[in-house]
Protein backbone atom coordinates (compact mmCIF):
# COMPACT_ATOMS: atom_id res chain seq x y z
CA UNK A 1 0.00 0.00 0.00
CA UNK A 2 1.31 3.21 -1.22
CA UNK A 3 0.87 5.28 2.31
CA UNK A 4 0.38 8.82 0.91
CA UNK A 5 -3.58 10.51 0.20
CA UNK A 6 -5.00 8.28 3.02
CA UNK A 7 -6.88 9.25 5.76
CA UNK A 8 -5.37 7.92 8.63
CA UNK A 9 -6.73 7.56 12.45
CA UNK A 10 -4.37 7.61 15.03
CA UNK A 11 -5.20 6.87 18.73
CA UNK A 12 -3.03 8.74 21.26
CA UNK A 13 -1.43 10.79 18.96
CA UNK A 14 -0.26 13.28 21.49
CA UNK A 15 2.54 11.74 22.53
CA UNK A 16 5.64 9.26 21.98
CA UNK A 17 5.14 6.94 19.08
CA UNK A 18 2.07 8.21 17.55
CA UNK A 19 2.90 12.09 17.97
CA UNK A 20 6.02 11.53 15.91
CA UNK A 21 3.51 9.03 13.10
CA UNK A 22 1.58 12.14 12.82
CA UNK A 23 4.86 13.98 12.10
CA UNK A 24 5.75 11.97 9.50
CA UNK A 25 2.90 11.04 8.00
CA UNK A 26 1.03 14.50 8.42
CA UNK A 27 2.68 15.85 4.97
CA UNK A 28 0.85 13.55 2.41
CA UNK A 29 -2.07 12.20 4.46
CA UNK A 30 -5.24 13.37 6.20
CA UNK A 31 -5.27 12.35 9.71
CA UNK A 32 -7.63 12.20 12.26
CA UNK A 33 -6.23 11.65 16.11
CA UNK A 34 -8.23 10.20 18.65
CA UNK A 35 -6.92 11.34 21.79
CA UNK A 36 -7.88 12.48 25.54
CA UNK A 37 -7.82 16.46 26.08
CA UNK A 38 -4.02 17.03 27.64
CA UNK A 39 -1.43 19.82 26.83
CA UNK A 40 0.08 17.62 24.53
CA UNK A 41 -3.34 17.57 22.30
CA UNK A 42 -3.32 21.50 22.44
CA UNK A 43 -0.01 21.71 21.63
CA UNK A 44 -0.67 19.14 18.20
CA UNK A 45 -3.45 21.10 17.83
CA UNK A 46 -1.46 24.01 17.08
CA UNK A 47 1.46 22.65 15.36
CA UNK A 48 -0.91 20.29 12.72
CA UNK A 49 -3.26 22.80 11.75
CA UNK A 50 -5.16 19.86 9.33
CA UNK A 51 -5.26 17.27 11.98
CA UNK A 52 -8.92 16.33 12.91
CA UNK A 53 -9.46 15.64 16.36
CA UNK A 54 -11.38 13.18 18.12
CA UNK A 55 -11.75 13.77 22.51
CA UNK A 56 -11.86 10.06 23.57
CA UNK A 57 -10.94 8.71 27.06
CA UNK A 58 -9.86 5.36 25.81
CA UNK A 59 -10.37 3.78 29.40
CA UNK A 60 -13.98 5.22 29.32
CA UNK A 61 -16.45 2.78 26.67
CA UNK A 62 -19.14 5.31 26.15
CA UNK A 63 -16.19 7.72 25.50
CA UNK A 64 -15.26 5.56 22.86
CA UNK A 65 -18.62 5.18 21.43
CA UNK A 66 -19.35 8.58 21.29
CA UNK A 67 -15.59 9.43 19.44
CA UNK A 68 -16.25 6.79 17.10
CA UNK A 69 -19.90 7.75 16.47
CA UNK A 70 -18.59 10.85 15.58
CA UNK A 71 -16.01 9.66 13.00
CA UNK A 72 -18.56 7.96 11.17
CA UNK A 73 -20.88 10.67 10.74
CA UNK A 74 -17.93 12.31 9.20
CA UNK A 75 -18.56 10.22 6.31
CA UNK A 76 -15.48 10.14 5.43
CA UNK A 77 -14.05 6.37 4.76
CA UNK A 78 -11.20 5.42 7.21
CA UNK A 79 -7.97 3.91 4.39
CA UNK A 80 -5.39 3.18 7.69
CA UNK A 81 -6.71 2.74 11.73
CA UNK A 82 -3.21 2.70 13.67
CA UNK A 83 -4.47 1.42 17.23
CA UNK A 84 -1.46 2.92 19.00
CA UNK A 85 -2.61 4.60 22.56
CA UNK A 86 -1.93 2.39 25.76
CA UNK A 87 -0.41 2.46 28.84
CA UNK A 88 1.81 0.48 31.39
CA UNK A 89 1.56 0.12 34.74
CA UNK A 90 4.87 -1.14 36.14
CA UNK A 91 4.07 -1.96 40.00
CA UNK A 92 4.00 -5.91 40.91
CA UNK A 93 1.27 -7.55 42.60
CA UNK A 94 3.08 -8.24 46.16
CA UNK A 95 4.25 -3.87 45.98
CA UNK A 96 2.55 -1.98 48.89
CA UNK A 97 1.57 0.41 46.51
CA UNK A 98 -0.66 -1.40 43.87
CA UNK A 99 -3.62 -0.67 43.18
CA UNK A 100 -5.95 -3.61 41.49
CA UNK A 101 -7.89 -0.54 40.35
CA UNK A 102 -5.53 -0.34 37.75
CA UNK A 103 -5.85 -3.27 36.45
CA UNK A 104 -9.51 -3.11 34.34
CA UNK A 105 -8.28 0.36 33.30
CA UNK A 106 -4.78 -0.88 31.98
CA UNK A 107 -7.06 -3.58 30.24
CA UNK A 108 -9.40 -1.01 28.91
CA UNK A 109 -7.24 0.95 27.41
CA UNK A 110 -4.74 -1.56 25.81
CA UNK A 111 -6.79 -3.91 24.85
CA UNK A 112 -11.15 -3.90 25.08
CA UNK A 113 -11.06 -0.01 23.15
CA UNK A 114 -9.13 -1.37 20.15
CA UNK A 115 -11.84 -4.36 19.98
CA UNK A 116 -14.72 -1.77 20.45
CA UNK A 117 -13.20 0.99 18.13
CA UNK A 118 -12.22 -1.26 15.20
CA UNK A 119 -15.65 -2.86 15.45
CA UNK A 120 -17.22 0.59 15.79
CA UNK A 121 -14.87 2.11 12.69
CA UNK A 122 -15.65 -0.81 10.51
CA UNK A 123 -18.40 0.90 8.35
CA UNK A 124 -15.79 3.67 7.52
CA UNK A 125 -13.10 0.95 6.63
CA UNK A 126 -15.23 -1.14 4.67
CA UNK A 127 -16.02 1.57 2.43
CA UNK A 128 -12.70 1.95 1.39
CA UNK A 129 -10.64 0.39 -1.10
CA UNK A 130 -7.77 -1.46 0.30
CA UNK A 131 -7.69 -0.75 3.80
CA UNK A 132 -5.57 -1.33 7.03
CA UNK A 133 -5.95 -1.92 10.73
CA UNK A 134 -2.49 -1.64 11.93
CA UNK A 135 -2.27 -2.68 16.09
CA UNK A 136 0.66 -1.60 18.14
CA UNK A 137 2.28 -4.10 20.02
CA UNK A 138 5.36 -5.24 21.86
CA UNK A 139 8.11 -7.85 21.87
CA UNK A 140 6.34 -8.34 25.75
CA UNK A 141 3.80 -10.01 23.47
CA UNK A 142 5.97 -12.70 22.69
CA UNK A 143 7.82 -12.96 25.52
CA UNK A 144 6.62 -11.17 29.49
CA UNK A 145 9.04 -9.26 31.52
CA UNK A 146 8.88 -9.52 35.51
CA UNK A 147 6.93 -6.42 36.34
CA UNK A 148 3.62 -4.76 34.42
CA UNK A 149 2.18 -8.37 34.16
CA UNK A 150 -1.36 -6.84 33.10
CA UNK A 151 0.63 -5.01 30.65
CA UNK A 152 2.03 -7.92 28.89
CA UNK A 153 -1.21 -10.04 29.25
CA UNK A 154 -2.94 -7.02 26.98
CA UNK A 155 -0.19 -6.76 24.39
CA UNK A 156 -0.64 -11.30 24.12
CA UNK A 157 -4.11 -10.61 23.89
CA UNK A 158 -3.90 -7.78 21.21
CA UNK A 159 -1.33 -10.12 19.23
CA UNK A 160 -4.00 -13.19 19.23
CA UNK A 161 -6.85 -11.26 18.34
CA UNK A 162 -4.76 -9.68 15.44
CA UNK A 163 -3.96 -12.89 14.16
CA UNK A 164 -7.99 -13.91 14.70
CA UNK A 165 -9.28 -10.41 12.92
CA UNK A 166 -6.88 -11.07 9.69
CA UNK A 167 -8.29 -14.46 9.64
CA UNK A 168 -12.06 -12.99 9.89
CA UNK A 169 -11.18 -10.13 7.24
CA UNK A 170 -9.46 -11.73 4.91
CA UNK A 171 -12.19 -11.99 1.75
CA UNK A 172 -12.45 -8.21 2.51
CA UNK A 173 -10.55 -5.20 1.36
CA UNK A 174 -9.56 -4.53 5.01
CA UNK A 175 -5.88 -6.15 5.98
CA UNK A 176 -4.47 -6.57 9.08
CA UNK A 177 -1.37 -5.96 10.72
CA UNK A 178 0.96 -5.68 14.02
CA UNK A 179 3.80 -3.88 14.42
CA UNK A 180 6.34 -5.30 16.93
CA UNK A 181 8.45 -2.94 19.06
CA UNK A 182 11.30 -2.82 20.86
CA UNK A 183 12.28 -0.56 23.91
CA UNK A 184 11.60 3.13 22.42
CA UNK A 185 12.58 6.58 23.54
CA UNK A 186 9.41 7.50 24.64
CA UNK A 187 7.30 9.19 27.34
CA UNK A 188 6.14 5.50 28.26
CA UNK A 189 9.74 4.50 29.43
CA UNK A 190 11.08 7.89 30.68
CA UNK A 191 13.76 7.10 33.41
CA UNK A 192 13.96 3.21 32.32
CA UNK A 193 16.03 0.82 30.21
CA UNK A 194 18.75 1.26 27.99
CA UNK A 195 19.89 1.71 23.97
CA UNK A 196 16.29 2.63 23.43
CA UNK A 197 15.56 2.70 19.68
CA UNK A 198 14.63 6.76 19.06
CA UNK A 199 10.76 7.42 18.52
CA UNK A 200 11.55 9.33 14.68
CA UNK A 201 13.59 5.59 13.69
CA UNK A 202 10.35 3.58 15.30
CA UNK A 203 7.93 5.83 13.40
CA UNK A 204 9.77 5.89 10.25
CA UNK A 205 10.10 1.54 10.65
CA UNK A 206 6.66 1.48 11.24
CA UNK A 207 5.72 3.50 8.34
CA UNK A 208 7.86 1.69 6.09
CA UNK A 209 6.54 -1.74 6.94
CA UNK A 210 2.79 -0.32 6.60
CA UNK A 211 3.39 -0.53 2.72
CA UNK A 212 4.79 -4.01 2.96
CA UNK A 213 2.63 -6.95 2.46
CA UNK A 214 2.62 -9.23 5.29
CA UNK A 215 1.10 -9.53 8.72
CA UNK A 216 3.93 -8.59 10.93
CA UNK A 217 6.33 -5.71 11.06
CA UNK A 218 9.37 -6.60 13.26
CA UNK A 219 11.03 -3.55 14.41
CA UNK A 220 14.86 -3.21 15.98
CA UNK A 221 15.38 -5.96 18.34
CA UNK A 222 12.26 -7.46 18.41
CA UNK A 223 13.88 -9.56 15.25
CA UNK A 224 16.73 -10.39 16.88
CA UNK A 225 14.01 -11.80 19.73
CA UNK A 226 11.91 -13.63 17.34
CA UNK A 227 15.57 -15.69 16.35
CA UNK A 228 16.46 -16.24 19.69
CA UNK A 229 13.26 -17.89 20.66
CA UNK A 230 13.67 -20.20 17.65
CA UNK A 231 17.44 -21.10 18.55
CA UNK A 232 17.03 -21.14 22.84
CA UNK A 233 13.27 -20.57 23.90
CA UNK A 234 14.89 -20.86 27.25
CA UNK A 235 17.45 -17.70 26.91
CA UNK A 236 14.82 -15.88 24.88
CA UNK A 237 12.78 -16.47 27.99
CA UNK A 238 15.45 -15.32 30.63
CA UNK A 239 16.20 -12.25 28.42
CA UNK A 240 12.86 -10.70 28.40
CA UNK A 241 12.16 -11.56 32.26
CA UNK A 242 14.93 -9.10 33.16
CA UNK A 243 13.34 -6.61 30.95
N1 LIG B 1 7.88 2.99 24.29
C1 LIG B 1 8.16 1.71 24.20
O1 LIG B 1 9.24 1.25 24.61
C2 LIG B 1 7.18 0.76 23.56
C3 LIG B 1 7.62 -0.56 23.36
C4 LIG B 1 6.74 -1.45 22.79
C5 LIG B 1 5.46 -1.05 22.42
N2 LIG B 1 5.08 0.24 22.65
C6 LIG B 1 3.72 0.61 22.28
O2 LIG B 1 3.75 1.79 21.50
C7 LIG B 1 2.52 2.49 21.65
C8 LIG B 1 2.79 3.95 21.95
O3 LIG B 1 3.46 4.04 23.19
P1 LIG B 1 4.45 5.24 23.55
O4 LIG B 1 5.72 4.62 23.98
O5 LIG B 1 4.46 6.23 22.46
O6 LIG B 1 3.74 5.79 24.86
P2 LIG B 1 3.26 7.25 25.28
O7 LIG B 1 4.20 8.30 24.83
O8 LIG B 1 2.94 7.13 26.73
O9 LIG B 1 1.92 7.43 24.43
C9 LIG B 1 0.78 6.70 24.73
C10 LIG B 1 -0.40 7.45 24.17
O10 LIG B 1 -1.59 6.79 24.61
C11 LIG B 1 -2.49 7.78 25.07
N3 LIG B 1 -3.43 7.31 26.07
C12 LIG B 1 -3.15 6.70 27.24
N4 LIG B 1 -4.28 6.49 27.94
C13 LIG B 1 -5.29 7.01 27.18
C14 LIG B 1 -6.69 7.14 27.37
N5 LIG B 1 -7.29 6.68 28.47
N6 LIG B 1 -7.42 7.72 26.40
C15 LIG B 1 -6.82 8.22 25.29
N7 LIG B 1 -5.49 8.14 25.06
C16 LIG B 1 -4.74 7.55 26.00
C17 LIG B 1 -1.59 8.80 25.72
O11 LIG B 1 -2.29 10.01 25.91
P3 LIG B 1 -1.83 11.04 27.08
O12 LIG B 1 -0.65 11.76 26.49
O13 LIG B 1 -3.05 11.87 27.27
O14 LIG B 1 -1.48 10.20 28.26
C18 LIG B 1 -0.48 8.89 24.69
O15 LIG B 1 -0.83 9.75 23.64
C19 LIG B 1 1.75 1.75 22.76
O16 LIG B 1 0.84 0.85 22.18
C20 LIG B 1 2.84 0.97 23.46
O17 LIG B 1 2.35 -0.17 24.11
C21 LIG B 1 5.90 1.16 23.22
Amino acid sequence: MDIAGKHIVITGGASGIGLELVRQLYEKNDISVVARPSSGLDKLRRTFRRVEIYEVDLADLHSVETGADQLVKSGRKIDILINNAAVQYTPHFIDDDFRFETIKREIDVNFTSVCTLIYLLMPGLLQSGPSLILNINSGLALSPKTSSAIYCATKGALNIFSQSLRYQLEDTNIDVKQAFLPLVDTPMTKGRGKGKLSVEKAATDIILGMSKSGPVIDIGKVKALRFLQRLSPAIAQKIMKAG
